[in-house]
């Protein structure tokens, strides 16, 4: 069997460099080691080290590992490893190889993922920090837990809990066998994932919804008035895109299902005074189901007795092991790292669950079938949409020359303006920042003038003229106005610059439209400024250090 390790670095401590570039190797060259994760502590560590003559040439935390293994090494190289992380502060997935041990790949893992594929004969063992790199492949996988460390050594796995004590563990079987990485000639990921939206938005909510349009269904979890009676609220967590389908679930849940709701970020939420724990239902939302910033208040939740329900695309993930209940979106992998079809199939769900509580509380007096018939007809209006790209690239080409956006919006289309915003930012590296559109006038109005374009979602009739009118104070100022509003509202023709309506859908459904917008409208501005779409610069997939 022959052996070999890598890793793409994601840069925490350190520029982008060769000498930062992993694997990291001991002063005497005895083991080569890469990390995924972050050593807290590694400047205390690094230092004891350093006055026991050992020379770093990295600025990375992770090459302190490799240095404090080599100097706890004396005949038991998992002792060695073990005495290691137990004075080791921080999250970590390693793999590492040593000199005297040819034929040997050495493990551990503590908050942050480690998965071990392999085949049938075990002739190919692969390691990885994210079972999506498995895609082409059918796999029997391993997940490795907080604290448990292991070798594989001549098509063996090998795993020790945290007394070293060899466990047997159960594999699971993961066909990722028909997953392709084809981009099916579009251009990039992202736009072949916008394009997969009726599709996909579909595969999240058929199925889960009755012949007669009046009742909901969650085939992993029976979720009844006896489930729901447990909570007083809802808790929702996430991050990113992530967390602005909870923010907009936060709307729909007190609107529709009349249930107080909070929406966290997860990195926030670990340092914030959580109360009522065991009342609230906790709805942790993660396209990945890796990104440590979700994970980890999760857990802190469930040592204080929380209930977690998680929304997830990627099955075998981190979170769902972690949660007591999943339900997934059933969109496929999503490649780009911009976020796209993920979020509108998270929509999707949460509609529905949204849809579901309010008919489970109000039994057979529900009014929310009209809602449930409208969600089905959001993949259409996507697809005529999707019809319309050239109006968008247009539009695009046309705002592509400006630096600075404000992105507006009331009620749902404020988070919709959010998530949009995002997206521009993320791919275009164009500064745009989202606003409720009422809170201008409280400072962001000094900025504008006719350098400041203003992307107004309009497509909410409940805030339809208000937010006419703070759209007006904008114009005022010279501030050139794209609005996307409801084919209905054609008077926004007489203070914007450019309009593209959408269909005229009820409120809790235009939110699907404007957003497909609004990822179109990001994309084409990119391919403009020829940026690395699917790729862009800093950021990755799954982010699974804190
Ligand atoms: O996998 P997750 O949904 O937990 O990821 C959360 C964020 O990192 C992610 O949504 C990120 O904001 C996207 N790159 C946005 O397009």
């Amino acid at each position: 069997m022959k052996i070999a390790i890598g890793h793409t670095r994601w840069a925490t401590h350190g520029v982008a460099s060769n000498e930062n570039a992993h694997p990291h190797f001991d002063s005497e060259n005895s083991l080569a080691l890469v990390h995924n994760g972050i050593i807290e502590n590694f400047d205390e560590i690094k230092n004891f080290l350093i006055n026991k003559k050992k020379i770093f040439l990295s600025e990375t935390d992770s090459e302190v590992l490799a240095h404090l293994i080599a100097y706890n090494y004396k005949k038991d190289i998992i002792k060695a490893l073990k005495s290691s992380l137990d004075i080791i502060k921080g999250s970590y997935a390693i793999a590492f190889i040593h000199k005297d041990f040819p034929k040997r790949i050495i493990l551990a893992s503590k908050d942050s993922p480690m998965a071990i594929g392999f085949t049938e004969n075990k002739k190919e063992i692969i390691i990885s920090s994210d079972p999506n790199s498995f895609v082409g492949r059918n796999l029997h996988v391993l997940f490795l837990q907080n604290d448990e460390l292991g070798f594989i050594e001549n098509n063996e796995i090998f795993i020790f809990n945290k007394n070293l004590k060899k466990i047997a563990k159960q594999a699971e079987k993961v066909n990722c066998k028909n997953i392709s990485f084809s981009k099916n000639n579009f251009e990039h990921y992202m736009l072949k994932e916008i394009y997969e939206q009726p599709f996909t938005i579909q595969k999240t909510i058929l199925g889960r919804i009755s012949k007669n349009s009046q009742n909901c269904y969650f085939e992993e979890h029976t979720i009844d008035i006896d489930f729901l009676n447990r909570f007083k609220n809802i808790k929702l967590i996430a991050c990113g895109t992530s967390y602005h389908a909870s923010l907009l679930a936060s709307y729909l849940f007190e609107d529709i299902s009349k249930i107080e709701t909070r929406a966290y970020i997860g990195s926030e939420m670990r340092f914030q005074n959580i109360l009522n724990i065991k009342e609230s239902l906790i709805i942790a939302i993660s396209q990945s189901g890796e990104t440590a910033d979700t994970i980890l208040p999760v857990k802190e939740l469930k040592k204080n007795g929380a209930t977690v329900l998680s929304i997830i695309n990627k099955s075998n993930s981190t979170l769902s092991r972690e949660s007591d209940y999943s339900l997934y979106l059933k969109a496929g992998p999503e490649f780009s790292v911009c976020s796209t079809k993920a979020f509108t199939s998270q929509i999707s769900l949460l509609l529905l669950l949204a849809i579901h509580f309010e008919k489970l509380k109000n039994n057979n007096k529900s009014n929310s079938d009209y809602l449930i018939k409208n969600l089905l007809k959001v993949p259409n209006e996507i697809k005529k949409l999707l019809k319309r790209a050239e109006e968008i690239k247009k539009l695009s080409i046309k705002y592509a020359k400006y630096e600075n956006f404000y992105f507006l919006g009331k009620n749902l289309m404020y988070v919709t303006a959010v998530e949009a915003a995002l997206k521009l930012k993320e791919i275009s590296y164009i500064n745009a920042t989202a606003y409720p559109a009422g809170e201008m006038k409280h400072g962001p109005l000094a900025l504008v003038n006719g350098n400041l374009p203003i992307v107004a979602f309009m497509a909410n009739d409940k805030t339809y003229d208000k937010m006419y009118s703070n759209v007006i104070e904008a114009k005022t100022r010279g501030s050139p106005i794209l609005a996307i509003a409801k084919k209905k509202d054609k008077d926004i023709e007489k203070i914007a610059d450019d309009v593209f309506y959408i269909d005229d859908s009820i409120d809790e459904t235009a939110i699907f439209s404007s957003s497909v917008f609004g990822q179109l409208f990001a994309y084409y501005i990119a391919k403009e400024r020829n940026t690395d779409i699917d790729q862009p610069r800093n950021l990755a997939k799954s982010v699974t250090v804190e």
